[in-house]
């Protein structure tokens, strides 16, 4: 549906640059158009060669080249598009764009769309974390630009955190979402997702709870809608904003997650990716426990209802036709994840080995099992798992 449509491609100067050719080859895939700007940092990485062989166009690189406005001025560049993307967008980049400079083609043209622009940060953890590259994150959030990454990994500088670029499929199902594409095979459908870790109270300040973080439960909702599903998202406590598009129902235990669940249906599918706690205190105190009471203290635990064999064992009518759960598991993954399957009742499990980083990270090994088998997908962003997750579940349901 986005054929036709096309992109302005701002390619700025960072290692990540080389993701900008993998983004050019899915956007041409997709018969989407690229025109491609590339900053004089951007071309240390990349090549206009290489660029230009990709895209099939001419690569801009000069504010001068244009400005004598013989083949095309700098304005009508700058607003031929659908969409401005800027991969990488660089902590300079973002710099200039917030301050509103204009000292090179790339900038003048940020500065003089009147399209929706879309960046990639990539940069270091500390430029990433700094105050004032956060400062200018805020100011471009406010002025409309979106913003797709960075993600939580290994870094090409050696050290670990938030600041390396989303993968170029994260991006692409970024732009088509702006682009108001991508297939709305979901369209019509009303698919129910739990997402987040279950927060069990002990008093009323203290708490169980585990590592998860939300993101992949909350990509999954997101490429959901971005198919066309209404979406219900049931939410333990997470530190990230509620996704556009999606109705968000905010609960804290499983109890109350199990009640907001069933609430929701019916559906076509339930999605159970939220990390429920199985046990909650069976005495919870009213008031706060203090310490003196605590030497030699137990916690009584009772079992949390399953939410996800619950919805399974659904009667005939009421049980929504897919309902498809996750495995989170340190070991043996297929082997538990299958039993896991076939105990709750679910149609597909979605399993990962949460052993090494998963949790919190922005990266997912994932296995399918399904009653046909079981399918192996590839380390991948928690964005591209659940884009390919929302498609595996339209095919399911078409
Ligand atoms: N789940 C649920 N309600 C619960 C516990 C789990 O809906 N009370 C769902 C999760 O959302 C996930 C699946 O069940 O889709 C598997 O969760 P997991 O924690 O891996 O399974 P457990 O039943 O807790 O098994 P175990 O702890 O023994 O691995």
């Amino acid at each position: 549906m986005q054929a036709g449509k096309s992109v302005l491609l701002i390619i700025g100067g960072g290692v990540a640059a080389y993701k900008a050719l993998l983004l050019i080859r899915l956007l041409k895939s997709a018969g989407i158009g690229v025109r491609t700007v590339l900053t004089k940092a951007g071309g240390q990485f990349v090549t206009p060669l290489s660029v230009g062989a990709l895209s099939g166009e001419k690569v801009f690189t000069d504010l001068f080249d244009l400005t004598d406005e013989a083949e095309m001025g700098h304005i009508q560049l700058s607003r031929a598009a659908d969409l401005v993307v800027v991969v990488p967008a660089t902590a300079d980049l973002m710099a200039k764009m917030a301050a509103g400079l204009a000292d090179d083609l790339a900038t003048t043209l940020l500065l003089a769309t009147d399209k929706d622009v879309l960046i990639a940060p990539a940069m270091n953890v500390r430029m990433w974390d700094h105050a004032a590259t956060q400062a200018n994150l805020a100011t471009l959030r406010v002025r409309g630009v979106s913003v797709v990454g960075p993600d939580e990994g290994d870094m090409a500088c050696g050290e670990y955190g938030p600041g390396r670029m989303a993968e170029p499929e994260a991006i692409f199902t970024a732009i088509q979402a702006k682009l108001g594409g991508g297939p709305r095979d979901l369209a019509g459908r009303r698919i129910v997702v739990t997402s987040g870790p279950t927060h069990e109270p002990i008093d009323p300040v203290r708490y169980i709870a585990n590592r998860s973080s939300g993101k992949q439960g909350q990509a999954v909702a997101s490429a959901l809608a971005a198919r066309g599903a209404e979406v219900v998202l049931i939410s333990g406590p997470v530190r990230l904003d509620p996704p556009p598009g999606v109705e968000t129902r905010k609960v804290e235990t499983a109890r109350e997650m199990m009640a907001a669940t069933l609430a929701a249906l019916p559906a076509d599918a339930v999605v159970c990716a939220a990390a429920v706690a199985d046990y909650r205190v069976a005495d919870a105190a009213d008031q706060k426990l203090k310490k003196a009471d605590g030497a030699g203290r137990s916690l009584t635990l009772v079992e949390n209802p399953d939410i996800l064999a619950t919805v399974s064992a659904l009667p005939q009518g009421e049980r929504p036709p897919l309902v498809v759960g996750f495995a989170a598991e340190t070991q043996d993954v297929i082997a538990y994840a299958s039993a896991k399957r076939e105990r709750k009742g679910c149609d597909w499990i979605v399993a990962n080995d949460v052993s090494q980083g998963v949790f919190g990270g922005d990266e997912n090994r994932v296995t399918v099992i399904d009653a046909g088998g079981s399918e192996d997908w590839p380390r991948m962003g928690k964005d591209a798992v659940a884009e390919r997750l929302a498609g595996r579940i339209a095919k399911a349901m078409a």
